[in-house]
């Protein structure tokens, strides 16, 4: 039984890795242990429903998409480690304190649309080494090559910390002393799937390279990918990579005909770049259909990229099938 704060040092010191990288680890997990007691509230603590406010990308924010926000950036900033933070429930990055090494970014609540009907949701968080100089938008715009550390906190039937520090990833489950104890170590993501994820009713908006690939999946036996495939879609894309680290699959969102300036729906930096160095630590792939996702220079803190990520060898047919 190894609880996080047992491992954290010991892992650091394996890989030698700098005390302020874990320490603003722990401080994103002991938000998200706050942010947890508040997602088990619900209905008891009346923050179920619509804030009534939006985002600068304008969603409509949830109650909860705020709480878990205001939490995050509260612990980050009393962090001295943490230069500076960007949110997707963000306009702008937030300075922090002067003197800290790192950057972090996060979604703070993945899966809004599932919070009101108790399905699962997420924190996806991001840590940068923060650039020599003064904090501006630029410090920010790394490749997701260069995270210091990447992962999330599912809050599911059970909760579960997943994280990499780029030294392969670790699982570790909340237990109820209110302790994350480690329950697996390096899983790894088959390089075959029979099992893909996608919002089907967006079929009509795809480009003609997805149209063939979801085609040949549906046509299970009978076409040329010669076996039957399987469906899911939670609509948390934390939750639909969590079940691809633990059994495979493919999850795709792709860029679509319908608003030429959005590539797609899932933001770069606060969802598609730390869960595909997650699932690239545990030998899956992840990328935009052209490139691999952790190559992408990325141009804006809130950009959106197409997204296909999980099983190996279901992510490079995609990608050979979008070259064609
Ligand atoms: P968020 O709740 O942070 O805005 O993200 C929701 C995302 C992602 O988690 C999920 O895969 C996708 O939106 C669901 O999209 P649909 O509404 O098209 O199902
Ligand atoms: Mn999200
Ligand atoms: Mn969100």
């Amino acid at each position: 039984m190894t609880t996080l704060s047992q491992f954290i040092p010991q892992h650091l010191e394996n890989h030698h890795l700098p005390e302020g990288l874990g320490s603003v680890l722990e401080a994103i997990v002991a938000a998200c242990v706050q942010i947890n007691g508040q997602v088990r509230q619900g209905a008891l603590a009346g923050i179920l429903g619509e804030a009534g406010t939006g985002n600068v990308q304008g969603e409509d924010q949830k109650k909860l998409d705020v709480i878990a926000n205001q939490l995050l950036i509260n612990t980050l900033k009393t962090n001295p480690n943490v230069a500076g933070l960007a949110s997707e429930e963000e306009d702008t990055f937030v300075a922090c304190n002067e003197n800290g090494g790192y950057l972090v970014l996060f979604d703070p609540l993945d899966g809004s649309s599932n919070i009101d009907v108790n399905i699962s949701v997420g924190t996806i968080f991001s840590i940068l080494a923060k650039p020599e100089g003064g904090l501006t938008t630029e410090s920010f715009l790394q490749k997701g090559r260069d995270q210091a550390g990447s992962g999330y906190v599912l809050y599911g039937p059970q909760t579960q910390l997943v994280f990499t520090l780029k030294h392969g990833v670790f699982v570790f489950t909340l237990d109820e002393a209110g302790n994350f104890v480690q329950t697996l170590a390096n899983p790894q993501v088959p390089a075959q799937t029979k099992e893909f994820a996608i919002n089907m009713s967006n079929q009509r908006h795809w480009f003609a390279p997805m149209q063939q690939y979801i085609a040949e999946l549906l046509a299970g036996d009978t076409g040329v990918r010669g076996k039957n495939y399987n469906m899911r879609w939670v609509a948390s894309m934390v939750a639909e990579i969590h079940r691809i680290l633990m059994r495979g699959g493919v999850f795709m969102y792709p860029q679509d005909a319908r608003d030429p300036s959005k590539p797609g729906k899932l933001r770069l930096m606060y969802e598609a770049n730390p869960l595909s160095l997650v699932l690239e630590q545990a030998g899956g792939a992840s990328g935009n259909t052209v490139q691999a996702m952790l190559d992408i220079q990325p141009e804006g803190l809130h950009q959106r990229v197409a997204v296909v990520m999980g099983s190996r060898e279901e992510v490079e047919y995609v990608g050979r099938l979008h070259r064609a």
